[in-house]
């Protein structure tokens, strides 16, 4: 056995003591109902309606899938298109537009009462045509920032009667900012500097007054120092009236890796409260089973579903506490069969339901109050 599989299979053991140790601390994790059926149990948007919408991300192939769309109006009362609504699929170049997913999600949405989260308008990560001339130079910002506010004005619009946000700006920050910069060093950075975050909100909110408008970052649960810059440049943006009326915290979480806390969770809620911000959303909410770095594996222990369980709880305890100010919480993924996770994996299970789309013991766990 080499020295890493020594490593894992030590570490899973302690991790699966624990486990157990704190499940009998508890009294037991809440029991999973004997013959459950898909239309025993409450719909998950109907046992938070007090407190936030719960969302889950979809693709507009769903639809062809009756009892997946049937689960889903069951479950969730916002959704969020998993890549149908970004730049790269609606306009990836100048001339080129393509509504078709977008607008299949959107009347999906209409027809069953269900808020859309538009995302997203700028995520600087993926080829951006609007800041290049035809002989692929950069062009100059306010040639940028004319594209951008044209494109804005026509996606903001099509779907304005039923998107209830639109994510502006997507990770800008880096992870480790004294170590790599504070933001992303992309082409979008690279022409405008850090007021290309400023300039898109001042666009959204010209291209469509009412919406609500929203800056969703990641791995906000993993890395402090990130957490204080995203709060420094809010407090910057706020102060000169830059129109953010939100903010995303994604929440891909690793369920057992020691760095991604609920309290670490906690402390960037609660900063955000601190500095006036009265709309939180939880964004992109999933709880990966593997370790960092571990091997991967079809077949997952029971200890990290109990594991797992146990850290949603705590999770939806935190958000039910700051439910004043969280108004939404989307998981990315409708269901075990419906993660990007699988497609890193070999397999994972980070949602509150199984990939025949039942309750899972971490759906009761979150229930249970
Ligand atoms: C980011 C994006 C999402 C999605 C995930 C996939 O979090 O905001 O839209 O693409 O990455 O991993």
């Amino acid at each position: 056995m080499d020295f890493k599989a020594l490593y894992f299979t030590l570490i899973k053991k302690v991790l699966s003591v624990m486990t157990g140790l704190v499940v009998t601390l508890m009294g037991g994790l809440p029991a999973v109902p004997e013959g459950e059926t898909k239309d025993s149990y409450t719909g998950l948007k109907d046992v938070y309606a007090d407190y936030f919408d719960i969302g889950t991300c979809m693709s507009s192939s769903f639809l062809n899938d009756t009892e997946l769309t049937e689960f889903i109006i069951k479950n969730y009362s916002s959704v969020t298109a998993e890549w149908e609504m970004k730049m790269v699929t609606v306009h990836p170049s100048e001339y080129e537009w393509n509504f078709t997913g977008a607008d299949k999600i959107a009347n999906f949405c209409r027809e069953n009462g269900i808020k859309l989260r538009g995302h997203n308008l700028l995520w600087s990560r993926y080829e951006n045509w609007m800041l290049y001339d035809e002989n692929g130079n950069f062009v100059d910002k306010e040639t940028f920032y004319a594209r951008q506010l044209e494109y804005f004005t026509v996606i903001m619009n099509r779907y304005k009667d039923v998107v209830s946000c639109w994510d502006v700006v997507n990770e800008p920050f880096n992870n480790e900012p004294s170590e790599e910069g504070e933001f992303h060093q992309d082409p979008v950075y690279e022409l405008c500097g850090e007021e290309y975050v400023e300039m898109a909100f001042r666009n959204a909110r010209k291209a469509c007054p009412d919406a609500v408008l929203v800056l969703n970052e990641c791995s906000l649960e993993r890395y402090k120092e990130k957490q204080d810059l995203l709060i420094k440049w809010l407090k910057t943006w706020l102060s000169k009236g830059v129109p953010i009326d939100a903010v995303g915290i994604q929440g891909h979480i690793n369920t057992i890796t020691a760095t991604d806390t609920v309290s670490s969770i906690e402390r960037i809620i609660c900063k955000l409260e601190d500095i006036g911000i009265k709309n939180i959303q939880i964004t992109e909410l999933d709880l990966c089973l593997y370790l960092n770095g571990e091997e991967k594996t079809n077949d997952i222990e029971d200890w990290k579903r109990d594991y797992q369980a146990i850290k949603y709880k705590k999770l939806f305890e935190l958000f039910r506490e700051h439910s004043d100010t969280i108004t939404s919480v989307t998981f990315w993924g409708a269901d075990d069969g419906h993660t990007h996770l699988n497609n890193y994996f070999k397999a994972d299970e980070p949602l509150l339901f199984d990939s025949n789309h039942m309750p899972k013991q971490a759906y009761y766990a979150v229930c249970d109050f």
